[in-house]
Order: C-alpha cells, then sequence, then structure tokens
C-alpha cells in the first residue's frame, strides 16, 4: 500500500480568502483540530507576510507534536530566513518555496528570461538547504507554464535539495485529463523525479479541484494540498473531505492507497473553521453540507429505511455525524450534556463544560429543542481561547413604525460598565452607533447575514458579518435567540478582533 500524503493549507492558502482571516489564537485552535483529524502537513502560514503571521507560525510549530508544520516563501532572502526561523520549533519543520514558471507571471510580474528565473530557483533551493532539512517547491502557475522550462526548473529544485515538488494549477484552469498528462510527462522528463515526492495543488476557479487532485494522484502524484470546506484563493482550493472520502469511498480505484486521516473527525474540522471564518458552508456541499446526507423524497427515505446504501455511498458515522438525533431541552442533565457534546467529538474540562453547561441553560430557556449544531456554537462560543477585550453587558431599543430607532448599550471592558446611546436607520444600525460611541471606532458595515442555526420559531440566530475599519475588513460572528443580540455580539467579535491585531 502506498501512502497519500495531506497537506493541508487551510492555514495559509485558506485564509487568503478575502474575508477569512483569523487570529492568531484561532489559527492555533484550527491547528490543534488539524492535527486531531491527522493531516500529515500543516501549512500554518506565510511568515514574511505580517507579524502576525510570523507569531501564528511559530506557535503552531511549537504547540503541534505530529503533524509537520509548514512555512510559505518567495524565492527570497528575506522570506526564507523568516520561514526557516517561524517553522524551526516544530517537531517536523518544512518550508516551502515557490516561484512562478509560466509566461505570463515571466512577463508581466517578474519582467525576468528564463535563465533568470532558473538561477533563482536554483539559489533559493541553495539557501534554504542551509536552514531547513525539508524543502517542498513550488512552480507557481505551473499548469500553463511552457513544459521544456518547467521540467528543467523541477530538475534543479531537485538536485539542489527540495524532497518535494508541487505542482500549483494556481488559477484553476485544467481539466482532469490535463492534469493527468502533465503529471505523467513530469515522470517520463525529468531525469531525478525519482528523488521528489510529487504533489499537486488545484483551485477551483472551474469546479475542478478536487476532481484534478484526485486525476494527479492516478497518475503519479501522492501529495494532495487541500483545505478544509475548499476555502481559498478566489473560488478556493480542493477541499480535503472531497479528495479523501473520494478515495476511501473509490476502494475499487484507489484500493492501493492510504491515508492517515481520521476521518469521523472530518465534520467537527468544516464546522470550527466555518465558524471562524464566518465562510458558511452551503447546504449541498459534497461531504459536509447539512443536506449531505439528508432524504427528502419519500422514494428515497423508503429505499433507505430498506437498505441505507440504496442511496447512500458514504456511511455518515465516517465523517463523523451522529446518525440518531438526540433532542436536548432545558430539562436535560449535565450527563445527557456531557454525553452529546462527547458523541460530537468535544472533550471538554471540567470548567469548560461548566461554562459550555450554563450557557446551554440559558439557550434552552428560550428554545424548546436544542439541536447539534446549536450545541456546536454553544461549546465553541465558550470554549474560544480569546479573551474578549469588549463584552456586553445589557442592551435596550426602542424601534417601532413612524419613530426613529433608538439604542441603549453597556458595555463591559476590564470590569468597567461603560454606556452608550444612540440613534439609527434600524435597531441594529442604532446598536452599532451606540457601540461606535463607545469604543471610538468608526466602523464601515461590509457584509450582514443572519441565518437560523437550526430550524423553528425559536431557532438560534446566527449573524455574521464584515466591519470595513482602518483599512481592514474584519468579520465577526455571534448567535442567541434574540437576533438584534446575536448582531451585537457579531459586531463586537469584529471589534475585539481589531484590538487583538
Ligand atoms: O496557487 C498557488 O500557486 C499557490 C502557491 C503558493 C503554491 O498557492
Ligand atoms: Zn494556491
Amino acid at each position: 500500500m502506498e501512502k497519500i500524503i495531506i497537506f493541508d493549507t487551510t492555514l495559509r492558502d485558506g485564509e487568503q480568502a478575502p474575508g477569512a482571516s483569523l487570529t492568531h489564537q484561532q489559527k492555533l485552535e484550527v491547528a490543534f483540530q488539524l492535527e486531531k483529524l491527522g493531516v500529515d502537513i500543516i501549512e500554518a502560514g506565510f511568515p514574511i507576510a505580517s507579524p502576525g503571521d510570523f507569531k501564528a507560525v511559530t506557535e503552531i510549530s511549537k504547540a503541534i507534536k505530529k503533524s509537520a508544520v509548514c512555512g510559505l516563501a518567495r524565492c527570497l532572502k528575506l522570506d526564507i530566513e523568516s520561514a526557516s526561523d517561524a517553522v524551526k520549533r516544530a517537531k517536523h519543520p518544512r518550508v516551502h518555496l515557490f516561484l512562478a514558471t509560466s509566461k505570463i507571471h515571466l512577463q508581466y510580474k517578474f519582467k525576468k528570461a528564463e535563465d533568470e528565473i532558473l538561477a533563482i530557483a536554483q539559489g533559493a533551493v541553495k539557501l534554504t538547504r542551509r536552514l531547513c532539512d525539508d524543502i517542498e517547491f513550488s512552480p507557481e502557475d505551473a499548469t500553463r507554464s511552457e513544459r521544456g522550462f518547467l521540467f528543467k526548473v523541477i530538475e534543479t529544485a531537485i538536485n539542489e535539495g527540495a524532497q518535494t515538488i508541487n505542482i500549483p494549477d494556481t488559477v484553476g484552469y485544467s481539466y482532469p485529463q490535463e492534469i493527468y498528462s502533465l503529471i505523467e510527462d513530469i515522470k517520463n522528463n525529468v531525469p531525478n523525479i525519482n528523488k521528489a515526492v510529487i504533489a499537486i495543488h488545484c483551485h477551483d476557479d472551474l469546479g475542478l479541484a478536487s476532481a484534478n487532485s484526485i486525476s494527479a494522484v492516478l497518475a503519479g502524484a501522492r501529495q494532495i494540498h487541500c483545505t478544509i470546506n475548499g476555502i481559498g484563493e478566489r473560488a478556493g482550493n480542493a477541499s480535503l473531505e472531497e479528495v479523501v472520502m473520494a478515495i476511501k469511498t473509490r476502494k475499487d480505484i484507489f484500493g492501493g492507497f492510504y491515508m492517515g486521516i481520521n476521518t469521523k473527525e472530518i465534520f467537527r474540522t468544516s464546522r470550527l473553521v466555518s465558524n471562524l471564518t464566518n465562510f458558511v458552508v452551503p447546504p449541498n456541499k459534497a461531504i459536509v453540507g447539512r443536506n449531505a446526507f439528508a432524504h427528502e423524497s419519500g422514494i428515497h427515505q423508503d429505499a433507505i429505511l430498506k437498505n441505507r446504501t440504496t442511496y447512500e455511498i458514504m456511511d455518515p458515522k465516517d465523517v463523523g455525524l451522529a446518525k440518531s438525533q438526540l433532542i436536548l431541552g432545558k430539562h436535560s442533565g449535565r450527563h445527557a450534556f456531557r454525553d452529546r457534546l462527547k458523541s460530537l467529538g468535544f472533550h471538554l474540562n471540567e470548567e469548560e463544560l461548566n461554562k459550555a453547561f450554563k450557557r446551554f441553560k440559558e439557550v434552552a430557556d428560550k428554545k424548546k429543542d436544542i439541536f447539534d449544531d446549536d450545541l456546536r456554537i454553544i461549546v465553541e462560543d465558550e470554549i474560544r481561547v480569546t479573551k474578549p477585550l469588549w463584552r456586553l453587558y445589557s442592551f435596550k431599543v426602542t424601534s417601532g413604525t413612524r419613530i426613529k430607532p433608538e439604542a441603549e448599550v453597556v458595555l463591559i471592558k476590564k470590569a468597567k460598565n461603560i454606556c452608550g446611546a444612540s440613534s439609527g436607520d434600524g435597531p441594529v444600525d442604532a446598536c452599532f452607533k451606540a457601540i461606535d460611541k463607545i469604543t471610538g471606532y468608526k466602523a464601515k458595515l461590509d457584509d450582514f447575514r443572519l441565518e437560523a442555526v437550526t430550524s423553528g420559531k425559536d431557532a438560534l440566530g446566527q449573524v455574521s458579518l464584515k466591519l470595513k475599519i482602518n483599512n481592514s475588513v474584519i468579520s465577526g460572528r455571534g448567535a442567541s435567540t434574540d437576533i438584534i443580540e446575536a448582531a451585537i455580539k457579531a459586531y463586537l467579535d469584529a471589534v475585539n478582533k481589531l484590538e487583538v491585531k
């Protein structure tokens, strides 16, 4: 059996998705979950990009014990030194170098000739070799590069010591057969290719990222770059859950391969990343969408009851979804609560459990049934690593027809209550303006979404929003049975993230 190495780039390419930025504590939280999921390599960030990214890569390197930790670098001395420095405390440090090789990039981005690019690649791998033992090299925009030149760059990178050669379909332009023949050509035309592992990195501009990644494996690639929920630049990257479950499910084709992924952690990882980035998972998303294992048609339901495999190619339990729904409500006790959380994959210590249980009771008082998605939000809200600077103490709104909405908000900062009042175009706008008066920020609302976490009139409402403050776009999320409170919490979540930054 041959291993398919799973290289997760949620914290690097995924975080490059517009509006997906995470604080270093949130990145650490995701990294711990990725390790639990069993990914082989965590690409933790682009250390030269910002002090925050450097800090995140450094902390993840210190904390993660099983997965390798990787930092991205352009083929520039400062980038290489910064990436090597950030990962040096990792148990398995890796530096990922990239340099574009396509004519378009050479002409417009670099204004450099092929031999200059070749020399830069050679020098960069050589320098990295002195600082880090494990080097991955990516000829960016490989799929649109002239083949002869691409082969030469790859051969040079391997000669200088790169052990993994990644083939990026940077702009998501290829289709599966093309990827297959490109990998085949690399194997047939790069003389030293046997000394390296071939990796694949596909973007989803045409919705083909996962299909292209799988095709690369069939042609000989043994490492896949992917992200949780497929988040990433523009249309995103190949989704981890899709490529992993495709390989696991189609044993007839991929029977000769194995992966180190504990697929039962997939659903939980998906929801954690979705909640922290505020990128809602579409209900019809393969594997992790709310409807991925839901059956609506009577014919399907009848057949499923007779035999699940009539309309299901995967067992929901294999991706961490509990099959039966145990409905929790205000009469439920701590035991049932703890049991349910355990079956959802949360292992809380006594203090965390107490906090989550208290919040559960508050919500259960206002909401009849508490579903799994409610529980996930409750737990993640209560055990989030970040200690917020601003917290909501109370609010009061007056709103209706023929009157100007007004709000009075009281926030707590360092044990002190601070009050602000304002009118606005609506009750939510009035609350946001009152908060701005307290915090002193001038925030512009860029995006505002409200959705019910679960079904029913008493559903927990979740607000996801994006604020533009001093040229930064910061996202925030908040949940409550009261949608104005949810909006205030989301607003404060974003403001608190800015404070951390
Ligand atoms: O898409 C891309 O080409 C990249 C590289 C940095 C590998 O993300
Ligand atoms: Zn990419």
